[in-house]
């Protein structure tokens, strides 16, 4: 009998369209490779609720799709009720940050929030995943790159954090 996950991960941009979606994705394809895909829980949404519904972008899905990682999710909004559902809820940017600090009930959701980027040790400790959404092509491959730093970190610190 499969176990529940045992920790909960949410990736967080504004449109939960090219960021967050490519994090999420990166992030259960490294998952797998890596064994933890039953331990960790993994799903992205956006500040905004601008594209709920919608298909992750072409162009993100395009790039990520050359690297062999399969960008499926539907953007969904992030909720107050999501700080109930996840252990770590991880912003692109300090602008989703804000938002997100804004929407905390209480200290211990406020707690969860961290920049995600934090968890690639060769990044300033600030840096952000930047919007590639009015850019080209390269944005989106900056994207990849600077998701799979991190998530590598990410998964890192989770192999130290999960129960034996
Ligand atoms: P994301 O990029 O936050 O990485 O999904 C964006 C997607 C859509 C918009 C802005 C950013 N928009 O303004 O529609």
């Amino acid at each position: 009998m499969s176990r529940q996950p045992a920790v909960s991960v949410c990736f967080v941009c504004l449109g939960n369209i090219c960021r967050s979606p490519t994090a999420e994705g990166v992030m259960k394809h490294l998952m797998t490779r890596h064994g933890l895909s039953e331990h960790v829980h993994v799903e992205s949404a956006g500040t905004a609720g601008y594209h709920v519904g919608d298909l992750p972008d072409r162009r993100s899905r395009l790039a990520a799709r050359a690297r062999g990682v399969a960008l499926e999710s539907r953007a969904r909004q992030f909720t107050q009720a999501d700080f109930g559902r996840f252990d770590y809820v991880l912003a692109m940017d300090e602008a989703n940050r804000e938002h997100l600090t804004a929407l905390a009930p209480d200290a211990a959701a406020r707690a969860k929030i961290r920049l995600f980027r934090a968890f690639d040790p060769s990044a300033a400790p600030d840096a952000p995943v930047p919007d590639p959404y009015h850019g080209g092509p390269d944005g989106f491959e900056l994207v990849l790159d600077l998701c799979e730093a991190a998530c590598l970190g990410l998964i890192e610190h989770l192999r130290r954090e999960l129960p034996p």
